[in-house]
């Protein structure tokens, strides 16, 4: 089979997509899968990179290289890309399915997914919808509060409908706030605000990335606890063991630094410490919020457990794309879960092409 691997992206994210692509193409068995690469520049360009068959070993991260041609899918192409190479005639190529490793808007978000489905090439994970509602977390706490699962109180802000602090604090019950863009990840323009200037300055920073802000109460000393769902070619639904992020104080949340940047940012402990009926809720939340959100293929489902009293347990997110650098919890997960990667990928890739 002709897998295509896309990379990069126009997001805040294409660095940490570059170190999850690497990795992936470590997991695809070069015997079993005969590899295109397709980076996607910061300027939005689909560009062909060399074929990744039998590399990876040892690559941090996948680069595009200078001058690579340029591709792009053909709407109706059945599965084919169009390659244009400088002035040579274009050619096309067919692909059996891609792996979108993109993180963040126009990757994560449905936008790739809806141009692949135009042009008739299957591809891992969710589809447009599930794509776009997990994405937007405005969207995404308003499914999940109707299908009564437990979100932390939130509040949404656009640029026409900023709140000063004292009023998100009295709403949300809480000084104690999160300011995140709606559409991101990775916790690229997150912060915490405990007074006005802070408040100020987490919405002037999270406005720059997007137009939507979410205002969210902290749950004081909240453990944040992971889960990766993964839905086979037959359509069953799994989720893996918890696994736990214990941030190192210095960053006082699982911020972007903590993730990728300072090595010793965070840690993991999988799996996480729970009582055995707790991680069953947590589980059976994590599909159940899959099934809400309309996600297919995998899903990594984060949450918050109260320390002070575990049976409030909120959902953060879902990631319908998550992480799958080396370091990364998705796939750590499935391996503890008794899934080595390689395996992972095929499940993965028999899920789309079913
Ligand atoms: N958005 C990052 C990649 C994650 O969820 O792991
Ligand atoms: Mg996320």
């Amino acid at each position: 089979k002709r897998i295509g691997l896309l990379f990069g992206g126009r997001s805040a994210e294409h660095e940490v997509s570059q170190m999850s692509a690497a990795n992936v193409l470590r997991a695809l068995d070069p015997d079993r899968y005969d590899i295109v690469l397709i980076g996607i520049g910061r300027d939005g360009r689909w560009l062909l990179c060399d074929s990744g068959n039998g590399g990876g070993r040892g690559v941090r991260s996948l680069e595009i290289p200078e001058g690579a041609p340029q591709v792009a899918p053909l709407p109706g192409g059945a599965g084919e890309l169009l390659v244009m190479n400088g002035n040579a005639a274009p050619a096309s190529i067919r692909l059996d399915a891609v792996v979108p490793v993109l993180h963040g808007p126009n990757g994560e978000d449905g936008t790739v997914q809806g141009f692949l489905q135009l042009a008739g090439v299957p591809y891992v994970g969710s589809g447009v919808l599930g794509s776009a509602a997990a994405m937007d977390k405005d969207v995404a706490k308003r499914l999940l509060r109707d299908r009564g699962l437990p979100v932390v109180p939130f509040l949404t802000l656009t640029p026409r409908t900023r709140v000063d602090y004292r009023s998100a604090a009295d709403t949300l019950g809480t000084s104690n706030l999160f300011v995140k863009p709606a559409n991101m990840g990775s916790s690229v323009g997150v912060s915490r605000a405990f007074s006005a200037e802070e408040f100020g300055r987490a919405c002037d920073h999270a406005f720059r990335y997007d137009s939507k802000v979410l205002v969210e109460s902290s749950v004081t000393g909240a453990r944040e606890v992971e889960c990766s769902v993964l839905e086979n070619a037959a359509g069953e639904i799994k989720a893996s063991p918890l696994g736990e992020i214990l941030p190192a104080d210095n960053h006082g949340f699982y911020s972007y630094d903590a993730k990728y940047i300072d090595a010793d940012g965070a840690m993991m402990r999988i799996p996480a410490e729970l009582p055995s009926k707790l991680t069953q809720r947590i589980q059976e939340l994590a599909i159940a919020t899959f099934q809400a959100l309309g996600c297919e293929g995998l899903a990594r489902v984060d949450f918050f457990v109260d320390p002070k009293n575990e049976e409030n347990v909120f959902i953060n997110e879902a990631n319908t794309l998550p992480g799958f650098t080396a370091i990364s919890m998705y796939p750590k997960l499935w391996e503890a879960g008794g899934l080595p990667q390689s395996e992972l990928m095929e499940v993965l890739i028999g899920h789309a092409i079913a």
